[in-house]
């Protein structure tokens, strides 16, 4: 295997026989695969006839990473060598990149063989010709090939020529900067409004605040809330998150913790219900525009699960084993954008990214062991680890997070406590009062909590704002 520094160091000299032995197909596999993966950009001149036999490597994985080289040197030379390649090779992978490559010499001889591919079975080798066809656009014959897949049906294809197709100025309207992003309205920030959140909602200006982070209620199945059906429950819940999402800025963040739950049944001659909330919740969410990011598991100890095993301990029969749940849903969304995260990053300042960055040892993967917590007035809240993770990993100091079933104020806590802004919504006044203590007990002077009804709230909105 060779460094990094090493091979940066041959491709400077020119003269050196280094490529030529290290790329020879008769090197051992390993070496030949480090290599062409830590190629890197290609200096110009460089000997792109040492990459054709690699073409032909027994390896996909090599034929792979060779046709990815030959498509940094940009050069029609080996347009014969790629179509060969693409035409008779299995690997999906290769044949994506000879397409890739092909596309990326911007040669109009490539023109009939990347319209061939627009009707392959592998909707990513379309894109890739697609990709490598838009560069003349402007042609008649590419215009006709490519106006016949806007009725394609995989939804990357679709969605690519859409974003083609919208204006550049518009295009270019959009890579702007948006000088209001970071901020948010003055009358929400650290506010916990005592009311209903569905009211609330209504009298809340677009595009107000950066990161939702809440757990709504659990259905039936504990008691502060009572719902006549589960259709009505979830119907409850979207409208509210189809709300939050009008009020989140640009290409946002929603972070929603959820879990299957369990409504007990009535006698023993019944079966107890399950819910699979985070599964009915998700079709439901991206059909209101929030994108799918990631999915989250929160895993607590054993001791925190509720024990479902009794009965299936003693018989051991088959279909009656019941998994004790030691697990949450903590699903993100994106609010749908064409911009980029990056456009998000770059409505900040360079001292509020600097600030912002999540230093040290953090989660790496998507299981996040995570004790529960438990509190003497509220029966169901976040552990606060569980709202800093969040806040950290998805807002910017200074932002407004909002949590529309605010609770005990957890996520208002760890805002602050983070150095961002919170609005809460609470609809219940012992919870309320309980959100008050916590708050005041984590004593910031500066950041002093409102605790508003809806109409004091109202008013505040109107004149501050
Ligand atoms: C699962 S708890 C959230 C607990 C919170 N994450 C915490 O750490 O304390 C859900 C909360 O939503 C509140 N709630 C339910 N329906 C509501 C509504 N329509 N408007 C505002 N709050 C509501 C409940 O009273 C309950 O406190």
């Amino acid at each position: 295997m060779f460094a990094k520094a090493q091979i940066d160091a041959e491709k400077l000299n020119p003269d050196s026989p280094f490529f030529k032995n290290a790329l020879a197909p008769t090197c051992a596999e390993p070496n030949l695969l480090s290599l062409l993966d830590n190629l890197g950009k290609l200096p110009a001149g460089f000997n792109g006839e040492l990459f054709v036999p690699l073409l032909r490597h027994t390896n996909p994985k090599i034929r792979t990473l060779a046709a990815k080289n030959v498509g940094k040197l940009k050069n029609s030379r080996f347009l014969r060598e790629l179509s060969q390649l693409a035409a008779t090779e299995k690997n999906t992978f290769a044949r994506r990149e000879a397409i890739s490559a092909i596309g990326r010499m911007r040669n109009e001889t490539a023109i009939p063989i990347l319209m061939q591919y627009l009707t392959d079975a592998d909707p990513k080798v379309i894109l890739q010709a697609l990709r490598g066809l838009l560069y003349f656009k402007e042609k008649p014959e590419v215009q006709k090939a490519l106006d016949s897949l806007h009725e394609h049906p995989n939804e990357l294809i679709r969605e690519h020529l859409t974003n083609e197709v919208k204006d550049k100025s518009a295009r270019s309207q959009n890579a702007k900067k948006d000088p209001s992003h970071p901020s948010s309205p003055d009358a929400l920030k650290n506010v916990i409004v005592h009311a209903d959140v569905q009211k609330v909602l209504k009298v809340i200006p677009d595009e107000s605040i950066h990161l939702t982070f809440t757990s709504p209620p659990y259905y039936n199945a504990r008691d502060y809330t009572i719902y006549q059906s589960y259709e009505a429950y979830l119907d409850f819940l979207i409208a509210i998150f189809k709300e939050t999402h009008r009020i989140t800025k640009e290409g946002r963040f929603f972070v929603l913790n959820t879990s299957p739950v369990i409504v007990p049944r009535i006698s023993r001659a019944h079966s107890s219900k399950r819910y699979a909330i985070p599964y009915d919740m998700h079709p439901r969410l991206t059909d209101i525009g929030w994108e799918f990011i990631d999915d989250i598991v929160w895993t607590k100890p054993d001791y925190a699960a509720k024990n479902r095993n009794g009965g299936f301990f003693q018989h051991r029969k088959p279909l009656g084993y019941k998994a004790n749940s030691v697990t949450e849903s903590v699903m993100v969304y994106r609010k749908k954008t064409d911009k980029l995260i990056d456009w998000n990053i770059r409505q900040y300042d360079d001292e509020t990214v600097a600030a912002s960055k999540v230093m040290g040892d953090y989660e790496k993967t998507n299981l996040w062991h995570i004790n529960p917590a438990t509190d003497k007035v509220h029966p169901a809240v976040f552990p606060p680890e569980l709202a800093m993770r969040v806040i950290q990993f998805y807002s910017f100091k200074g932002d407004l997070v909002f949590d529309p079933f605010g609770g005990s104020g957890t996520v208002g806590q760890v805002a602050l406590s983070h150095e961002r802004y919170f609005f809460l919504c609470e609809k219940e006044a012992e919870y309320v009062e309980r959100a008050k203590q916590t708050l005041d007990a984590a004593l910031f002077t500066n950041a002093k909590p409102r605790f508003l009804s809806l109409p004091e709230l109202k008013p505040e909105l109107k004149e501050r704002n």
